[in-house]
């Protein structure tokens, strides 16, 4: 599955552009404030429904317009192309749409390939809070195995039920016996999302450390550390032995929603003590392990979004980054300036000289201007 073009109409600062993109690395060249992040926006927007800058996708909507608007064009492997369509408008909400139809998300993510996003403000996922980083994690065990999406869903569901249980307890209605069928069905549910979980940041963590070491940082480690751990039945017994407990809270105190990801170097967390250029290179590391094991799956070809990525590391490092990055799976770059590109980068270049603007040099590209 292949991304062959993008067109935001509008999105943001850009009224109407539309790129074409080939199986490799394609890169967007142009000063700041051109609109190369917001094209980027647009491509994530159009995929997924969601911005990676925002959760109010109502800032995408241009300045004094009422809809935003940005679609894909993904080409299967059969080569039937497809188009996703995402808009949101201040009236009707978002919509999200396949070859003009609303259908369920599910469905979206199979006409689609696995998205993944570098970006600046992207750095919250190796320095904020766990939650995002099981978000994350969750993530890339709905791409890698898709049998596995819905264990996540199945989890907060059986959690949500135990916690609502707990607080009526907890209220004084009903006994705590109640809990019984409650700590069974997140036990039920907990097991199978550690366990897959474990299983994914197995197969991450050394590619993980490679890629780090690549960007120059030794004894990089990726460890999962559940909550929870067994089968459902010892997940059922500490629930069980927890109880009191969680009464007294009002919610479930110990489970896999409390999980983390952790990003390490030499043992100590990047979270807290990393450098801001460590932890961007923890984060390239992590999305380049997540590639690598997507590629050798071979049911889908990765596409990466790398947003001002090459202002963040030296000549010799963006070398190594363009060489792992033509290795496999399809890639879009960002840069203000074209010597920050490496040669093997530079193939496939779009140049947007004036905000909104696409030249048309590549001699594929077409665009009118904002
Ligand atoms: N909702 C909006 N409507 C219209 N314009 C917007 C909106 N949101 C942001 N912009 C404009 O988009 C421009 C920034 O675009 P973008 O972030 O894509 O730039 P860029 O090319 O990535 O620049 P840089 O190289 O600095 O990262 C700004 O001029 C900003 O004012
Ligand atoms: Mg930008």
């Amino acid at each position: 599955m292949l991304v062959t073009a993008i067109e935001a109409r509008p999105l943001r600062s850009l009224e109407r552009v539309r790129v074409p993109l080939g199986p490799g690395i394609t890169s967007i060249v142009g000063p700041n404030g051109v609109g190369k992040t917001n094209l980027v926006e647009a491509l994530y927007f159009a995929l997924t429904g969601r911005s990676f800058r925002t959760s109010d996708r109502r800032e995408l909507i241009p300045f004094g317009a009422s809809l935003a608007r940005a679609e894909a064009t993904v080409r299967d492997d059969d080569g039937i192309e497809r188009r996703l369509l995402a808009s949101v408008s201040r009236t009707e909400g978002r919509r999200h749409l396949l070859e003009g139809e609303a259908v369920d998300p599910a469905t979206i993510a199979r006409s689609r390939p696995p998205v993944a996003v570098f970006a600046p403000d992207r750095l919250s996922l190796v320095k904020g809070p766990p939650a995002e980083r099981r978000a994350h994690l969750d993530g890339f065990l709905a791409a890698r195995w898709p049998a596995r999406g819905e264990l996540r869903k199945r989890f907060g569901q059986a959690l949500a039920q135990r916690n609502a249980m707990v607080s009526r307890i907890a209220a004084g209605y009903g006994s705590s016996d109640a809990l019984d069928v409650w700590d069974a069905g997140v036990a039920d549910a907990a097991a199978p999302l550690v366990a897959a979980r474990a299983e994914a940041v197995a197969e991450l963590a050394p590619a993980f450390a490679t890629a780090l070491a690549e960007l120059g940082l030794e004894d990089g480690e990726l460890v999962y550390a559940p909550r929870a751990e067994g089968d459902a039945e010892t997940i059922r017994a500490g629930l069980r032995e927890r109880r009191d407990a969680d009464l007294k809270l009002g919610r479930t105190s110990w489970g896999p929603h409390l999980d983390e990801l952790k990003l390490n170097t030499a043992g100590r967390a990047l979270r807290k003590y990393g450098s801001q250029g460590q932890q961007r290179a923890a984060l390239l590391a992590l999305l380049f392990a997540e590639r690598e094991a997507l590629l050798q799956a071979r049911r889908v070809i990765p596409l990466l979004l790398l947003d001002d990525v090459m202002s963040e590391l030296d000549p010799g490092r963006r070398e190594l980054l363009v060489a792992r990055l033509t290795a496999g799976g399809q890639t879009l770059i960002t840069a203000a300036d074209e010597e920050s590109l490496p040669a093997a980068a530079r193939g496939s270049m779009v140049r947007m000289p004036r905000p909104g603007v696409i030249d048309a040099a590549g001699g594929d590209a077409d665009a009118e201007a904002a």
